[in-house]
C-alpha cells in the first residue's frame, strides 16, 4: 500500500512539472485526487485497515495528498507568474523611438558662426531697434529727405505725417546701417562693431528677395583706417566662413554713406575662381556694399569732421547662407516648412 501512494505520489508531481497550461493542471488534480481517483479509492479504503496498518499508511497518505495539492498550486502560482513577464516583456533589440529634438534654425547658425569669427578678431556686437526712427534710418546716414538714395529701398512706414518736422517719422529699419549713428554717439573711437539683425523692405518677394531677412554691418572706425584694411578683414572672414581661402575684389558704387563706395565680390566658393555656372563663368560671386564712412556721418554722430576714418560694410545674412549651404530660394527661410529647416 505504501509502494502504491509513493508511485502516485512521484508520477502525479512529474506530471505536474511537466505541465504548461493551468486547463490540463486541473485535469491533473481530478484525475490524482478527484472522487474517482485511484488515491481517493486508497483514503475511502483506509477505514477497513487493521489499526497497525491505519497507523501505517494513514499519515503517509495524508501527506501525500499534501504534496500533490502543494505542487499543483505552486505550479499555477508559476504559470500565472510566467504570463505576467510575457506582458511585460521588453525587447531589448528592437530600434529604439528616435526623439525629436529641437535644432536651430540656419539664419541663427550662420549669425552665430560670423559673431564667432568676428568676435576672434576682436569686433564687439552692437543691436538697434527694429522699428526705427527716420532719423537713424535714413538721416543720420546721410540720406536727407529728397535724397535719391531713399529710393534704393522700399520703406514701410509706421508713421509719416504731413507737415512734421524733418526725419521723425517712424520705419521698420531697411538697413542695419541705421545702428551705425547710434553706436557712434555712445562710443568713442576707436572700435570695431558687428551689427547682425532684421530688417525690412516693401519688396515684391522672388527668389531672392524677401521682404524680412537679416542684414550684417561691419563698422571699423579709428584714425588711420583704410580700404587695405578693410580687404584684409574681408579676406580672412570670407576665408574662414567658407572654410577655404577666398578673394574679395572691389567695384566701384555708390551708397550715401560711404565715399568712396564700392560693391565686393568674392571669388567663387564652388569653382574657386575658374568660372562655373554658379557664378556664371565670372569667377566671382556679389557679396555687399562698402566703403570709407561718410563725414557726414560722422558728423551726424557729433565727431569733429575729417578726425577719423572708418570703413562699413554690409550684406544680406540670408544670401550668405543660401551660397553656404546652396539654398536657391530665400523664401525657404521664412517659409516655415519643417521639411527645409529640419535639414540644418
Ligand atoms: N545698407 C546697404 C544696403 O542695405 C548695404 C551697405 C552698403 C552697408 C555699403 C554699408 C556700406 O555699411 O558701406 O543695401
Amino acid at each position: 500500500m505504501l509502494e502504491k501512494i509513493k508511485k502516485i505520489k512521484n508520477e502525479a508531481i512529474v506530471n505536474i512539472l511537466k505541465t504548461d497550461s493551468i486547463a490540463e493542471l486541473e485535469n491533473l488534480r481530478i484525475n490524482y485526487l478527484g472522487k474517482k481517483s485511484e488515491f481517493n479509492q486508497i483514503l475511502k479504503g483506509l477505514k477497513d485497515l487493521n489499526e497497525e496498518e491505519k497507523k501505517a499508511v494513514g499519515p503517509e497518505a495524508n501527506k501525500a495528498k499534501k504534496d500533490i495539492q502543494d505542487a499543483l498550486e505552486k505550479r499555477i502560482d508559476d504559470l500565472e507568474e510566467m504570463v505576467d513577464t510575457e506582458k511585460e516583456w521588453i525587447d531589448v533589440t528592437a530600434p529604439g523611438k528616435k526623439i525629436k529634438r529641437g535644432h536651430l534654425h540656419p539664419i541663427t547658425i550662420v549669425q552665430r558662426d560670423i559673431e564667432d569669427i568676428f568676435t576672434s578678431m576682436g569686433f564687439e556686437i552692437a543691436d538697434g531697434p527694429e522699428v526705427e526712427s527716420e532719423f537713424y534710418n535714413f538721416d543720420a546716414v546721410n540720406v536727407p529727405e529728397e535724397h535719391p538714395g531713399r529710393d534704393m529701398q522700399d520703406t514701410f512706414w509706421i508713421s509719416k505725417e504731413e507737415g512734421r518736422e524733418k526725419g521723425t517719422g517712424t520705419v521698420l529699419r531697411t538697413q542695419t546701417s541705421s545702428v551705425q549713428v547710434r553706436y557712434m554717439q555712445t562710443h568713442k573711437p576707436p572700435f570695431r562693431i558687428i551689427i547682425p539683425g532684421r530688417v525690412f523692405r516693401q519688396e515684391a518677394t522672388d527668389a531672392s528677395h524677401e521682404h524680412t531677412f537679416h542684414q550684417f554691418e561691419a563698422l571699423v572706425v579709428g584714425k588711420k583706417v583704410s580700404v587695405a584694411n578693410f580687404l584684409y578683414i574681408a579676406e580672412t572672414f570670407f576665408s574662414q566662413f567658407f572654410g577655404k581661402k577666398l578673394n574679395v575684389r572691389l567695384r566701384p558704387s555708390y551708397f550715401p554713406f560711404v565715399e568712396p563706395g564700392f560693391e565686393f565680390d568674392i571669388s567663387c566658393t564652388n569653382c574657386g575662381g575658374k568660372g562655373c555656372s554658379s557664378c556664371k563663368q565670372t569667377g566671382w560671386l556679389e557679396v555687399g556694399g562698402a566703403g570709407m564712412v561718410h563725414q557726414n556721418v560722422f558728423e551726424a554722430a557729433g565727431y569733429e569732421k575729417g578726425k577719423y576714418q572708418g570703413f562699413a560694410w554690409g550684406f544680406g545674412l540670408e544670401r550668405l547662407a543660401m551660397m553656404k549651404y546652396k539654398i536657391d530660394d530665400i523664401r525657404h527661410f521664412h517659409g516655415g516648412d519643417v521639411r527645409f529647416t529640419r535639414q540644418f
